[in-house]
């Protein structure tokens, strides 16, 4: 079973994903994690993430234990890496690995949920059930800052939302892969939903679907 979740930033796909892998003993793969592990890994040594040699090199020599670095949910990690994921080859060098996770998902489980932008439109066409997982801007942009000042950030709401404005309008409007609902994806969105309503609604939905 391959549960595929995409939509933008702090939407909820995370939460969701995690759930969801664990109420049906399912891995769960982060996808903007390869991203942003690309991003980190090129800041990291000074490099320019606009370089794309320099971007598929790095996504070429990725390691699974680059996946775990605290730094990947810095916002400038998270600058970076949606810069990253408009290049072409650098998104080639990152397909084999989630469609292989999704084969041959790790942990002996029978299947997985991955999340991203790109899932059910892309990495997974055949995925047994996606979803699309969205909130309103300012939604996201207030989800955002809250969490930022609880990890000891300084968030100020409004430059995160003009943020998140950029980043979802270059993730929308790549060329490649771009953020969009698969034809065959159910939308959920979560701007009035709490965490628990949101795993509720897309729970009655798989329950029907592979019922
Ligand atoms: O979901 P996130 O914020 O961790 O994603 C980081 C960046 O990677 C974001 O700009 C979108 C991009 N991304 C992508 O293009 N395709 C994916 N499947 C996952 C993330």
């Amino acid at each position: 079973m391959i549960i595929a979740i995409d939509g933008p930033s702090a939407a909820g796909k995370g939460t969701l994903a995690k759930r969801l892998a664990a109420h049906f003993d399912l891995a769960h793969l982060d996808s903007g994690s390869l991203y942003r592990a690309v991003a980190l890994k090129m800041l990291r040594v000074g490099q320019d993430p606009a370089d794309e040699d320099l971007a598929l090199a790095a996504a070429q020599t990725l390691r699974p234990d680059e996946l775990a670095d605290p730094a990947l949910r810095e916002e400038a990690t998270g600058k970076a890496a949606s810069i990253v994921a408009a290049m072409a080859p650098v998104r080639r060098a990152l397909l084999d690995f989630q469609r292989a996770f999704a084969r041959t998902p790790p942990g002996g489980k029978s299947g997985a949920v991955i999340d991203g932008r790109d899932i059910g439109t892309v990495v997974c066409p055949d995925a047994t059930v996606k979803l699309f997982v969205t909130a309103s801007d300012e939604v996201r942009a207030r989800r955002r800052s809250e969490e930022l000042q609880g990890g000891g950030g300084i968030a100020i709401y409004a430059r995160v939302l003009q943020d998140m404005r950029e980043r979802d309008a270059r993730d929308s409007q790549r060329s490649v892969a771009p953020l969009v609902a698969a034809d065959d994806a159910i939308v959920l969105d979560t701007s009035d939903l709490d965490a628990d309503a949101v795993f509720a609604a897309a729970l009655e939905y798989i329950n029907r679907k592979i019922g």
